[in-house]
């Protein structure tokens, strides 16, 4: 690929989200300026070696196009290097469920008016943020161009995207335009729309997608109770193609940058606009409740759970990610030290957050330490080592072999046979009464 035939770019904020991007349009042959505020970042980014973010592929995209990225704490590279300027800073939730903007207001108010730049913005914001950033600073150039990105394959989702929304109102076509171009080698569709509707198709479909979660876990609610098994349903109901096969798999909740604070966020907007938006208020409370529920399938079989010690296998809100932002593993670890337990955990790759965000829970090197002694193990994070485990040798290190599958990851007849009571989420379970509350 040429590089110096195509137009620079800059990307402000180098998060999971602004490294990604960063490294995929470089990896398109363009120059990339990227800019943080945060120095050790920065500085950590031009060193090379280990990244701040686990995400598989990304250490060697960002290698082989090292020549094509230059990373900076100054905003005036990337303005005089670029027109078209990324913003991928954060946008955290406050207090209230609004999303906090401080960080995009920040980049904006660096922009030189009148200097024929484009703010191109990634960050997830409520609808209306483009036109309310528009209605201060009038000359501003903006397109909203949301990442529709999935830790762990975040690279892949970049190169290979299924659709690349852009919205732009009228004035900023010359920069709508430019950022297809910039897409258009990937070859996904393109949407083009105007600025509040593409903010929405964000919003939208993450608050879909943890519908659908919410939906699938309150199935395996019911299922539990009617002797069903919700990986049976849910293959069942996905090869109806209105429904789909994706996000169906009932599990303790879903976590992650996104989802939670995307929900969150998509019902306060609608409250601010006097709409009460009932049905995303239930998927946030069932996702709540679901975390909740894997306390009274232990108490099922353990009766109380003080002084009882607890195993959690993964602390990551998913696979292939260190990202513990809002992930399960947090609500469980302190329910269950609040029911008296002691916890104790084991991840691949969470460990340095892990040592940070839940300093009361002792660290195993190997899960095999983890579950020395234990009481019970759960399976937080579906890893694909847990699939690989000698669960026979581990229950034998286990005071009581009660294994809780919070993502239906494992084979509960294999389980079972290696001396497990088994626990699935909406399947039928070994013993005691059905799980009825949580
Ligand atoms: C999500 C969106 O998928 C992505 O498009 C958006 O840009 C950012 O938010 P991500 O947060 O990386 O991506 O995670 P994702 O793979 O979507 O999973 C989110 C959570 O839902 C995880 O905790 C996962 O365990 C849970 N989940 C997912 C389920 O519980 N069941 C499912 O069927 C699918």
């Amino acid at each position: 690929m040429n590089g110096s035939e195509k137009p620079a770019i800059g990307v402000i904020g180098v998060g999971w989200v602004g490294l990604v991007t960063a490294g995929c349009f470089a990896e398109l042959g363009h120059p990339v300026v990227a800019m943080d505020v945060d120095q050790a970042k920065v500085e950590l980014l031009r060193a090379g070696g280990t990244l701040p973010i686990h995400e598989p592929g990304l250490p060697e995209l960002i290698d082989r196009n090292r020549e094509r990225l230059r990373f900076t704490t100054e905003m005036v590279e990337p303005l005089d290097a670029a027109r078209i300027l990324f913003c991928c800073v954060d946008t955290p939730p406050t207090y209230s469920g609004d999303a906090d903007l401080s960080r995009v207001e920040a980049v904006v108010g660096a922009l030189p008016e009148g200097g024929g730049h484009a703010l191109v913005m990634k960050s997830t914001v409520p609808a209306g943020t483009g036109a309310a950033i528009r209605r201060s600073n009038p000359e501003l150039v903006y397109v909203s161009c949301p990442e529709f990105l999935k830790e762990g394959s975040a690279v892949r989702d970049f190169l290979e995207p299924d659709r690349v929304v852009i919205g732009s109102d009228p004035g900023a076509e010359w920069a709508a335009d430019a950022v297809a171009a910039a897409y258009e080698p990937l070859g996904g569709r393109i949407v083009r729309t105007d600025v509040a509707s593409a903010e929405m198709i964000k919003l939208a479909s993450n608050a879909f997608l943890a519908t659908k979660i919410s939906f699938i876990n309150e199935i395996a609610n019911v299922c539990e109770g009617v002797g069903a098994d919700v990986t049976e349903v849910a293959r069942g109901m996905g090869l109806d193609p209105r429904i789909g096969n994706k996000f169906l798999q009932a599990g303790i909740g879903y976590g992650g940058s996104c989802f939670p604070k995307d929900t969150q966020a998509l019902k306060q907007l609608a409250g601010n606009t006097g709409y009460h938006f009932q049905l995303l208020t239930s998927v946030i409370e069932v996702n709540e409740l679901q975390k909740r529920r894997v306390i009274a399938k232990l108490s099922k079989h353990l009766g109380s759970l003080v002084d009882r010690k607890v195993a959690l296998l993964g602390l990551a809100f998913k696979p292939d990610t260190d990202d513990m932002r809002e992930a399960s593993s947090l609500v469980l670890s302190a329910r269950l030290q609040g029911e008296g337990a002691t916890v104790v955990a084991y991840d691949p790759v969470a460990e340095s957050r892990a040592d940070q965000l839940l300093p009361s829970v002792e660290l195993s090197e190997t899960v095999g330490a983890a579950v020395a002694g234990a009481d019970a193990a759960i399976l937080v994070t579906e890893w694909p080592e847990f699939g690989e485990l000698d669960w026979a040798e581990l229950a034998g290190r286990m005071a009581n072999p009660l294994i809780v599958d919070g993502r239906n990851f494992l084979d509960p007849g294999a389980l079972r046979r290696a001396g497990f009571t088994y626990e699935g989420i909406g399947r039928p379970a070994d013993g005691g009464e059905p799980v009825a509350g949580g």
